[in-house]
């Protein structure tokens, strides 16, 4: 049996990844932070909170990913925990940098330190390639981060290479473009639309205010992103991958196919709210995952009219469960409006 042990096992993608390994037979560890409130409902809601290690560590704190690794004995590490909410990353620059830039260098130090037969994954992002670059983007266009998120990636995305060039450690980076899901967090600009209809069509809010409607991304689906991650690992080499849907969606399109999806019209209920504005945005975004395709076999299934479906589905569902008076390991009901999340003194 394989150990694996993942980082940032509470979010999005570390809970999905948990559960693909976990099919494959893996034994899975998983690092957490120690917060006054526990923070487990992904894993809990995907059914597998019972079958997984758990290892208390920061990633801006090295003696406890060095414990993290030889509690675990990992064969591979996937490297998800991250500050990962671009917009946060102006407000919070120096800990962006700490946790997701200098975080990449203390787990690789782990590893160059206990075993260098270890695999490892990092997350990469598409924000590494910002704005100036046409689409679609590949392993070979250049980058040009555009926040201080992507700019910590960009250290662990060299950092990942320069391991791999100096010490010969079998490590990869996965280019993700944007990918979405039901346990998507709140603060992303899908979720928010998906959760913000659920609530609308339910009579339980009546409006969401938006930032950059005209962004375009890429978006797919995160249960199938991440066995991405796991195909880098098996392969012979290392080696750098985007994956992608190859297709761009502006913010518009999603909120206009998220309120159809519910049998509302989105210009009665979105409003424009300078608050939500970044500083610097992407502009566009869109993959091409043709090398991924060729050398991993993987493609994915699920494109932008399904996503939408599946996230606002399964948001209206929950809420309909909540409404009836069901307890279930949720996010949504404590979350505050985001109207009352201040990042600039009031009427700035
Ligand atoms: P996510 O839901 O925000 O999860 C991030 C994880 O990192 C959470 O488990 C979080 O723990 C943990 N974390 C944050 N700060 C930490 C710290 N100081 N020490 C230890 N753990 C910490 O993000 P995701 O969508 O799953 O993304 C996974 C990774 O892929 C991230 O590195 C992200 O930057 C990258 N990525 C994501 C996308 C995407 O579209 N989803 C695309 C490209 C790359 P808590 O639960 O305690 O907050
Ligand atoms: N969050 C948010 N909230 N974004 C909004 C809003 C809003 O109310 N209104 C418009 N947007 C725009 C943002 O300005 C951005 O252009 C786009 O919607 C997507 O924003 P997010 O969903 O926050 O994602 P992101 O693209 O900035 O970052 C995500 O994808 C990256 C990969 O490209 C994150 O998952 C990153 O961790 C990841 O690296």
């Amino acid at each position: 049996m394989k150990n694996a042990l993942i980082t940032g096992i509470t979010g999005q993608d570390g809970a999905y990844l948990a559960r693909l390994l976990l099919d494959k037979g893996y034994q899975v560890f998983g690092t957490y932070r120690r917060l006054s409130t526990p923070n487990f409902w992904r894993l809990q809601y995907l059914g597998i909170f019972d079958r997984i290690h758990l290892i208390p560590a920061d990633m801006v704190d090295a003696a406890s990913i060095i414990s993290a690794v030889n509690i675990s004995q990992p064969d591979e590490i996937y490297h998800l925990a991250a500050q990962s909410f671009v917009g946060a990353s102006f407000a919070q620059p120096v800990s962006a940098g700490d946790i997701t830039g200098l975080g990449v260098a203390r787990i690789l130090e782990a590893i160059r330190e206990s075993s260098r037969e270890i695999k490892f994954y990092q997350a990469s992002t598409s924000e590494l390639y910002g704005n100036g670059n046409s689409p679609p983007q590949s392993e070979t266009t250049p980058f040009n981060p555009c926040s201080p998120y992507s700019a910590a990636k960009l250290y662990g995305y060299w950092l990942t290479v320069i391991y791999r060039q100096a010490y010969g450690i079998f490590a990869c980076n996965g280019i993700l473009f944007n990918h979405e899901s039901p346990v998507r967090g709140l603060d992303f600009v899908t979720r928010k639309i998906s959760n913000s209809v659920a609530k609308i069509a339910l009579g339980l809010q009546d409006r969401v205010a938006l930032g950059n409607l005209e962004a375009r991304r890429d978006w797919g689906y995160a249960p199938e992103y991440v066995e991405s991650m796991w195909l880098m690992l098996q392969q012979p080499r290392p080696d750098d991958y985007v994956i992608a849907t190859g297709e761009t969606h502006s913010v518009r399109d999603f909120a206009q196919k998220a309120f159809a999806a519910a049998g509302l019209d989105w210009e009665e209920h979105v409003d424009v709210d300078q608050k939500f504005l970044r500083l610097l945005d992407v502009e566009c975004l869109q993959g091409d995952p043709s090398k991924a395709k060729r050398l991993l076999g993987w493609e994915p299934a699920v494109k932008f009219d399904d996503l939408v479906d599946i996230m606002v589905k399964e948001d209206m569902h929950r809420w309909q469960r909540c409404l009836a008076g069901e307890a279930f390991p949720w996010d949504a009901p404590s979350y505050p409006s985001d109207a009352r999340i201040l990042t600039r003194a009031i009427g700035e």
